[in-house]
């Protein structure tokens, strides 16, 4: 940054800050005679020009004007009633920070910094912004570093607030759920009051996912809509709050929430919150969900040229009974279908004859593997296929020989019993010596082996977290310690292991945030692979996520969730709407099924590009008869369109001569697009205003077109 000084002239600062993403506008300006910064526009580019929408704050009486303000960040003691992003106190006094304004430098219309200090108190909170470059996204943070001679205790240190014009209330839309029901879209009204979801699990969590889009009621959820979107970059505990202001907004704010209920800030030291992605898109949740994924696909960087490999995973096949045998005869009927990976999942290691034992002992069992695991591992590379392996780092079993060596390591309340979960413990991967372990078992094993994919996973939240002897509790930080060190090994994998593919699993989708998507190739939504259930998940997920970082199993059906049976056209397409793999015990499939898997799992490869890199359009929802998702090419070459017969046939779908119709969006209405398969010719226009024409059956209930412009 070249930093350009703007301070306050004259006693009364007046300052006004503007950052520009690709299309949208985000302005900062100084208020409360430089106590706080507000916003005051935030939208399409040009909406700085006219009066704020936020500006209310001077005419309320009984509040203070920082309480009815749109601040930006302000602390507890400035802003006493109506809710902080900070709250800070010397230990033993008064909680209460009141602050100015002291300096800002900036980078162009990119990146700003602005700083207030409480000389008082001896604290100063530098609050940062960065405009993404190719996205709508701007990122923020605060980092708050104890000037004074006393250490400061921090109860709130969120990362940001966001102010959202809401005149009727708000409409709010989340992502919650619990284990093998993640990514429920979920929406609520909220005309006054406070709506909060947070996460003590050490990991985001299956109940709510960090990220939430804000809507006014009036206007409809989607079409051309303004929606604003957060997303908090945070792999441990977090909480998001809305609070409906009197003033007809919604101020979110979003940050970490400490394991010991507040954090010391030591003399000197300097604490940077966790990164807040903030999102705007003037065209629905439809629109919030492009400007995610292509800030993901920022996100992913130079790994976005790799192809995602189709790959096959034994888990719901052979569950914990692996051995050489059975992976070889599933890896080779896979591999005569055209996938590309075989994932070991759970159960390869010694100990692991079920879920009580083993974890921790990283060894490949000589018992499953007779041969010798490298001579399993080249038999599978022989049949054409990469190798890949599952690994739960962080987990240990009480019977294990590392916890006999190292009962220390395990996260534990002096003189408490420790309570167990799917029958394991948890490492305390804030311990650098717990770090090193993990780095070198990992190391260990893609060294020794031929390993292209590793899938981690993690199965149990910590529950009593403690870390004896290691001094007074209150200087602790254990869930931010984990998190350093769970994203210094992922960190490892990427500088050190290059080819390996990763992806991030926490018993399905219990670990899916940006630090993690940043940091490994797809990520594991949920363990349910029931096709309809399997439909609302991905259908929620998509709003938040983009389709490269999705993996999905086709799997068998019924399978062991929903028992409601679909076609295996519908189990492919769902699967292709993201990154393909195979889950099902493929051993017990006539050569038919085979032979149609072959089918689709190429005409999935022909495709795969463009689901990857395109730019997605949610058509309709799981709950209509007929739904959607369309991805299209960048330059618009190819219209990829995944659609599925959700089973309600009231509608249209079986009158013959009458088919379901999905409309495409966003179609150049004069080009001509020729469905490949079989050869119709339909304008933009038609597939826009009319839609793509689906005549399903009760056996005929997914389709894969790909419309190519003429
Ligand atoms: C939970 C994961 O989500 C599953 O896919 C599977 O890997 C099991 N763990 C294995 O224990």
């Amino acid at each position: 940054m070249t930093p350009h000084d703007r301070r306050p002239h004259d006693g009364k600062p007046h300052d006004r800050w503007i950052l520009r993403t690709e299309n949208t506008t985000y302005a900062v300006a100084l208020a409360g005679d430089g106590q706080w910064a507000e916003l005051t526009a935030w939208g399409p580019h040009g909406v700085e020009t006219g009066p704020s929408a936020l500006d209310w704050s001077r005419r309320t009486h009984f509040i203070t004007p920082a309480d009815a303000a749109p601040a930006e960040y302000i602390p507890y003691g400035l802003r006493p009633f109506t809710g902080a992003d900070l709250v800070a106190q010397r230990p033993g006094e008064e909680r209460g920070v009141w602050w100015r304004f002291t300096d800002a430098t900036e980078d162009g219309d990119r990146a700003l910094r602005l700083v207030f200090t409480d000389e008082l108190l001896g604290l100063t909170a530098a609050l940062c912004y960065e405009a993404v470059p190719g996205t709508d996204v701007i990122l923020r943070w605060t980092e708050l570093t104890c000037t004074g001679d006393t250490e400061l205790r921090l109860e709130r240190f969120d990362s940001a607030a966001v102010n959202i014009p809401a005149e009727a209330g708000a409409r709010l839309t989340c992502l919650t759920g619990q284990w093998a029901r993640e990514f429920q879209l979920t929406q609520l009204e909220l005309a006054r009051g406070r709506f909060e979801m947070a996460s003590t699990q050490g990991v985001p969590g299956h109940a709510y996912a960090p990220w939430l889009a804000v809507q006014d009621a009036a206007s409809p959820a989607e079409g051309a809509t303004p929606t604003y979107g957060i997303a908090l970059e945070w792999s441990g505990n977090w909480h998001i709050t809305a609070d409906a202001e009197p003033g007809g907004a919604v101020r979110v704010r979003a940050g970490r929430l400490p394991h010991e209920s507040a954090v010391r800030l030591a003399s000197g030291a300097t604490l940077t919150t966790p990164r807040l992605a903030c999102a705007f898109s003037p065209d629905g949740l439809d629109g919030l969900a492009r400007v995610w994924h292509r800030y993901e696909r920022h996100l992913t960087g130079d790994r976005m040229d790799r192809p995602r490999k189709v790959l096959y995973n034994s888990w719901e096949a052979t569950g914990f009974d692996v051995d050489a045998a059975s992976q070889l005869e599933l890896a080779r009927i896979a591999a005569d279908m055209g996938a590309e990976l075989f994932v070991v999942d759970d159960g390869w290691f010694t100990g692991r004859p079920d879920d009580t034992g083993g974890l921790g002992d990283w060894h490949p069992d000589p018992a499953s593997f007779p041969d010798g695991f490298d001579h399993f591992v080249s038999r599978v590379r022989d049949l054409g296929m990469d190798f890949g392996l599952w690994i739960e780092p962080e987990a240990i079993s009480p019977n294990s020989a590392l916890y006999a060596e190292h009962p220390e390591w395990v996260y534990r309340v002096e003189g408490r019993p420790a309570t167990l979960v799917r029958n394991q413990l948890l490492l305390d991967l804030g311990r650098v010596d717990v770090q090193d372990f993990v780095l070198a078992t990992l190391d260990r094993l893609l060294g020794d082996h031929d390993i292209s994919y590793l899938k981690w996973d993690m199965n149990r939240p910590p529950t009593e977290r403690g870390r004896p002897g290691a001094g007074p509790v209150e200087r602790q930080d254990l869930d931010a310690a984990h998190v350093a060190g769970y994203l210094r090994v992922l960190d490892h994998l990427r500088t050190e292991h290059p080819h390996v593919t990763v992806e991030g699993c926490a018993g399905g989708g219990g670990r899916i945030e940006h630090a993690t998507i940043a940091r490994t190739d797809v990520v594991w939504p949920s363990d349910n692979t029931a096709p309809l259930d399997r439909l609302s998940i991905q259908y929620g997920y998509l709003h938040a996520h983009a389709p490269h970082t999705m993996s999905s199993w086709v799997t068998d059906s019924p399978g062991v969730f929903d028992p409601r049976p679909r076609s295996l056209a519908f189990r492919f397409v769902s699967s292709a709407a993201g990154v393909l793999g195979i889950g099902a015990d493929i051993r017990t499939w006539p050569e038919e099924r085979r032979a149609e898997a072959a089918e689709w799992i190429a005409r999935y490869k022909e495709i795969r590009e463009v689901i990857h890199h395109g730019e997605v359009g949610l058509l309709n929802t799981p709950a209509d008869a007929t739904c959607g998702v369309q991805y299209e090419e960048p330059g618009g070459g190819r219209v990829v369109v995944t659609a599925w017969n959700t089973g309600r046939l009231d509608g249209a779908p079986l009158v013959p001569g009458r088919p379901a119709r999905l409309r495409l969006r966003g179609l150049d209405a004069a080009a001509r697009y020729r469905d490949a398969a079989s050869g119709q010719v339909y304008s933009g226009a038609h597939l826009v205003h009319s839609g793509l024409p689906f005549a399903w059956t009760e056996r005929y209930d997914a389709e894969l077109v790909v419309l190519v412009r003429q």
